[in-house]
């Protein structure tokens, strides 16, 4: 953890797992319910090795003790996504399937004891969109822009506050003239600006690259596309261009993304206003289900504290006559806890962060974190082969050239892999029984070059199939009875909006909305 993320974890929005079950303790014994989590994934693909180390392990092994709710993510997915909807349908099967793999063990209807995992999507839970419009009352927008989460999100997806400025630096640099930037322009504000309305301000050199992008594409026939156009000569270029784009939705398509992401590679993506707006619906997210507990890494602890801050004002400016938080100690999460006391008190229930002990795995690469878009990553769905095919050729200790140099463990990439994936104590592996070195023997063989990278690498897919092989079962099991997979999804959205609409009566009722007696 580094030291902004201890300050954060000193905040009073953090609790430790150790808190955190003993307040589970409590309740048990008091017969009181489980707490309750909510946590969740943006559905942008499949997930990895990274994903099942910081948070789906922690989550199995939560699942019993806690009343879990998994949030797939999908309308935040598209805050960062919307100009590819149609990755969403796959990725919700496919995250599924990881969760299910992974071990989640899922309610399917019937009596909620809270001892299953509700797995839910969250376009289909209508009021966690409504409590959004409300929240947004009470956030103001530079509160948005100054949260380090977001700050960091809007670097990492390309998102400028002022792409304006990014287009006329880009006209500076190249000397270009205002002159060379008006004789295009009927082009782009005639033709393009309007077919593409996500694009702000776009520069002639994007759409050239694009264009020459597009031709190249094997996505689009260019030639049929032509011969269509073929008897439109009497049309200028705007026109050819217009009717071009107008007539060809895939070829509009193409072109948008590749500016997107052009535009994204450069960090000149403007923000959409369901970005900057994106932690006023996670506070929806949590609060709708009046989740106690959010299990997230440090990067994700400021949202939790935006959520607090609703959750506070919101019962501040709404809420019955507030609950001095010395009366009713609803929870016993910490002994001293006021706030822990607060929790329950009003119409919003007020969340912790859940901040476990969680390892980052680094990228194959050896960059800091693994990431899809990073290209570094191992998915819980990959074959030992093509697992093996990445690792292969992953980096390891540069200065380690010959099988006979001596290596340096410690900035070995993959050393840092054994070290996650048995220093754990994963109960899947048995370094003895998988006849492979312990982390300690492999450190020393590495330093005496008793053995090589590749046996090394060789070492830890055993243990990374050790760890996949029972996942792969399930995920077997789970994927050849897609009815099953579908009632999953409706058992838990079904049974989130039920909690859901009991706490939107209470939001409405507190804000004056309740119009009808009954
Ligand atoms: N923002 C989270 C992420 O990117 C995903 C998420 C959406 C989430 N809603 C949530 C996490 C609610 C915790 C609680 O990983």
């Amino acid at each position: 953890m580094d030291s902004s993320a201890r300050t954060k974890a000193d905040s009073g929005a953090v609790i430790s797992e150790e808190q955190a079950q003993q307040w589970a303790a409590q309740a048990a014994s008091a017969g009181q319910p489980r707490p309750r989590i909510l946590t969740g994934d943006r559905t942008t693909g499949k997930l990895h090795l990274g994903h099942y180390v910081g948070s789906l392990k922690h989550r199995v092994k939560y699942q019993g003790l806690y009343d879990t709710y998994i949030l797939m993510a999908d309308v935040q997915a598209l805050t960062t996504h919307y100009d590819r909807p149609e990755i969403l349908k796959e990725a919700v099967r496919e995250v599924l399937l990881d969760y299910l793999a992974a071990g989640l063990d899922p309610y399917m209807g019937g009596e909620d004891d809270g001892s299953k995992v509700k797995i839910v999507v969250q376009s289909m839970v209508p009021s966690i969109a409504e409590l959004t419009v409300f929240y947004g009352l009470l956030v103001p927008v530079r509160s948005l822009y100054d949260n380090p989460t977001f700050k960091t999100e809007a670097e990492q997806y390309g998102f400028t506050l002022n792409p304006q400025e990014g287009v006329f630096r880009e006209l500076m640099n190249q000397g270009g003239s205002m002159l060379g930037y008006l004789e295009l322009s009927p082009l782009f504000v005639e033709v393009l600006a309007p077919l593409f309305p996500t694009i702000e301000a776009l520069t002639y050199s994007e759409l050239r690259d694009a264009v020459n992008e597009m031709f190249q594409s094997p996505k689009v026939s260019i030639q049929a596309t032509i011969a269509e156009i073929g008897g439109k000569e009497g049309l200028g270029p705007p026109d050819q261009m217009r009717f071009l784009l107008e007539s060809r939705q895939e070829l509009r398509r193409e072109i948008e993304s590749i500016m997107v992401a052009a535009r994204r590679k450069r960090g000149l993506l403007a923000i959409p206003y369901g970005f900057l707006g994106y932690p006023v619906s996670q506070a929806a997210d949590i609060t709708f289900i009046g989740a106690q507990l959010v299990p997230v890494g440090p990067d994700q602890v400021p949202l939790i504290e935006l959520c607090r801050e609703v959750v506070h004002r919101f019962n501040s400016q709404y809420g019955a006559a507030p609950t001095s938080p010395s009366s009713g100690a609803v929870t016993g999460a910490d002994s001293s806890g006021t706030e822990a006391a607060a929790t329950g008190s009003g119409v919003l229930t007020t969340p912790f962060a859940l901040l476990g002990v969680r390892e980052a795995l680094p990228g194959l690469d050896g960059n800091l974190k693994m990431g899809k878009s990073l290209g570094n990553a191992i998915n819980l769905s990959e074959t030992d082969e093509e697992i093996w095919a990445k690792v292969k050729v992953a980096p390891t200790d540069p200065q380690r050239m010959r099988r006979t140099d001596p290596g340096r463990p410690e900035v070995c990439n993959i050393f840092s892999y054994h070290k996650v994936f048995n220093g754990e104590k994963e109960p899947a592996i048995d370094e003895a029984a998988l006849g492979v070195l312990s982390v300690e023997e492999t450190a020393q063989q590495c330093r005496t070059a008793g053995i090589g990278c590749v046996d090394c690498k060789k070492n830890l897919c055993a243990k990374l199939k050790a760890i996949l092989d029972p996942m792969r079962e399930r995920r077997a099991a789970w994927a050849a009875r897609p009815g099953d997979l579908e009632a999953v999804l409706r058992a838990g959205t079904a049974r989130a909006n039920e909690e859901g609409e009991k706490t939107l009566a209470r939001v409405k009722a507190a804000m004056h909305m309740d119009y009808f007696s009954r």
